[in-house]
């Protein structure tokens, strides 16, 4: 995730790129620069940071002067983040800034450098730049139509082309784009926040729809060179709410990321069909070697982890055990340099997780992150990274960075099982066909967001409740329990179902809600026996399971129904319900669900 934006008008074009830049960085802030029409000639100035850097290096050095430009914030996927690597990209005639990715840009970059070109960055975007060096032929429509035929993945690219000053040219597939139109001045943007200080009108520019733009006039085509024309769209959302992408609070825009998330962290890692986590350094061979292998992570992260366990002993069939940071790095665990120790955390600069890190190093085991903050200080320590693709994570509840985690650990498992030979290749290809198709499976599951509305209504009384499952349910309800209990302040636990008449069914009466997790077709009719236990001493049960699941209704007060897929891939889609419930118990309850108390995104302390 990175935010584009463009200009073309007949003001200081340096200021507004900076501006609406500035509205942009929530969608990463690890470089900026931007590229401006000075004296017909394309100038570039962009650095490693945040916004201010650039905006201090351009008082520094060279403010560029002219009325149109493009411009890039920068949330790091290929290449740390750098100078070199920032954005834009490109030559003196032409010029790109972009948001996405490019999947097959090893391919494309094998294709031009056998060409003679030479790559100055580590990033995909400049594959990109060098294809439409390499395509260009005096007009820029068919140069870019040519590219789009080339390129596979993500993209919102807002290019410029020497030749053609005071136009910008853009387009954009499974990454957002809109065309601010104001008077006598267009702007593209990633977002609408980035245009409300100049326009409320924009258009909403679609999969591979070509957008030419000069200070009069907006040109839409599709890649045929037909002019499409679109209904002018009127933003009446304040800016805080447009930050917010017109949702309430940032949780439920990210909830609604996660299809893209998924898409843009699972695409890249799979190639002809099998898991590739080639490109994080990560082979066959050394996935075959490790004894055993811990998980170690705090909270979220560490359920994720949970989830990874019951994956990678049932399918991989190796031995792993998942601990919480702050324990693991004090019981003087017994780690050999046979064993591969696995970090994962969104923020990648977790005290605890880190310390593990470093622990795990003077055993000489392998280490390796699962991170989503590209460059920080877990990311950097490891012998292996995977980054997660999910884009900054605003709100303190971790939604986005959890599925994203979890998907990794499906990648991981694929590849393991694969090497250890306790799959075949047929098997490991059905499941990463699976795996692809979550992200639309996802993207069904948002629907069921009144239901779940109607399913925190029936909580938000309540002053404690309980979260039960088994196996894989068992390990997913431990991360809706840790949801509601951090933004609605309900106090929550997560019971594995058969362990709840060993001590704890004695708290349940009508008091105590009960939220069964019952998506494993092979447990669930021992899922249900518990769940008539709690509803025979007066609990009201909501249930989630899947929608052709067959059970008793009076076993039950409510039922959420989602898609049935495979059992292993359950947890992932039934995160999504249960972070509906958080978040509508959340708001019925008044809490600041973005910010609550005594939490931090990032906890660097002990
Ligand atoms: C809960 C949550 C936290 C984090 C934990 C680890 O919603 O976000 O439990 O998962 O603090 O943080 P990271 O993943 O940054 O190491």
């Amino acid at each position: 995730m990175c935010g584009i934006v463009g200009y073309v008008g007949k003001k200081d074009s340096v200021e507004i790129l900076l501006n609406s830049l500035a509205k942009l960085e929530y969608r990463g802030y690890d470089s900026a620069g931007i590229a401006v029409f000075d004296e017909g000639k394309i100038v570039v100035e962009k650095t490693k940071g945040r916004l201010a850097d650039l905006g201090e290096k351009l008082e520094k050095t060279y403010r560029p002067k002219g009325t149109c430009g493009i411009g890039h914030t920068r949330w790091a996927t290929h290449g740390e983040p750098s100078d070199i690597n920032s954005h834009p990209h490109g030559n003196e005639k032409i010029t790109v800034v972009h948001n996405g990715i490019i999947e097959n840009y090893n391919k494309i970059k094998t294709f031009l450098v056998e060409k003679g070109y030479v790559f100055e960055s580590e990033t995909d975007t400049e594959t990109v730049a060098k294809l439409l060096d390499y395509y260009y032929n005096g007009n820029p429509f068919e140069t870019i139509v040519k590219v789009l035929k080339e390129i596979e993945g993500s993209y919102g690219l807002g290019i410029m082309f020497a030749d053609f000053p005071e136009k910008i040219f853009a387009v954009r597939k499974d990454s957002p784009l809109i065309v601010g139109v104001g008077e006598g001045e267009n702007f593209i943007a990633s977002d609408v926040p980035a245009i409300l200080k100049y326009t409320r009108n924009y258009y909403l520019i679609e999969q591979n729809e070509i957008v030419t733009l000069s200070k009069d006039e907006v040109v839409i085509q599709d890649i045929h060179g037909d002019i499409i024309k679109k209904e002018l769209k009127v933003a009446d959302w304040d800016e805080e709410s447009a930050e917010k992408g017109g949702f309430e609070h940032f949780m439920l825009k990210e909830i609604h990321e996660q299809p893209t998330a998924l898409k843009t962290t699972i695409m890249p890692r799979v190639l002809n069909g099998m898991p590739f986590l080639e490109e994080c350094g990560i082979t066959t061979d050394m996935l075959k070697l490790y004894n055993k292998i811990f998980i170690v992570a705090c909270g979220t992260a560490m359920h994720a982890g949970m989830v990874g366990k019951y994956l990678i002993e049932r399918i991989a069939r190796v031995d792993v055990t998942v601990d919480i940071a702050s324990e693991f790095r004090y019981r003087n665990p017994i780690i050999s340099s046979k064993d591969l120790v696995i970090l994962i955390s969104q923020s990648g600069e977790t005290a605890d997780t880190k310390a593990v890190l470093r622990l795990a190093k003077e055993h000489r085991a392998t280490t390796l992150s699962i991170v989503n903050v590209k460059g920080s200080s877990i990311a950097r320590e490891s012998d292996f990274v995977i980054y997660t693709h999910a884009g900054p994570e605003i709100s303190v509840a971790s939604t986005k960075a959890y599925t994203v985690q979890l998907s990794i650990m499906y990648l991981l498992t694929f590849q393991l099982a694969y090497a250890r030979g306790k799959i075949t290749e047929e098997e490991c290809r059905e499941y990463t066909r699976k795996l692809v198709e979550l992200p639309d499976i996802i993207t069904d599951v948002l629907e069921i967001k009144d239901k779940c509305q109607y399913a925190a209504s029936k909580l938000v009384n309540a002053d404690s409740l309980l979260y039960i499952g088994r196996g894989l349910d068992y390990a997913l309800s431990m991360e809706g329990s840790l949801k509601l209990k951090e933004i609605s302040y309900i106090h929550s636990e997560s019971y594995a179902a058969g362990e709840l008449k060993h001590g704890t069914i004695s708290l349940v009466t009508e008091h105590m809600p009960v939220i069964a997790v019952a998506t494993q077709d092979d447990l669930f009719e021992k899922t249900i026996s518990n769940v008539k236990e709690v509803k025979a001493r007066g609990a009201y049960v909501l249930m989630i399971c899947k929608e052709n699941a067959d059970y008793d209704n009076d076993a039950v007060d409510f039922v959420i129904k989602i898609p049935a897929a495979d059992n292993i891939f359950m947890p992932i889609i039934t995160a999504v319900p249960l972070q509906f419930i958080a978040y509508y118990t959340s708001v019925l309850k008044g809490c600041d669900v973005d910010k609550p108390r005594n939490l931090a995104k990032s906890v660097t302390v002990e």
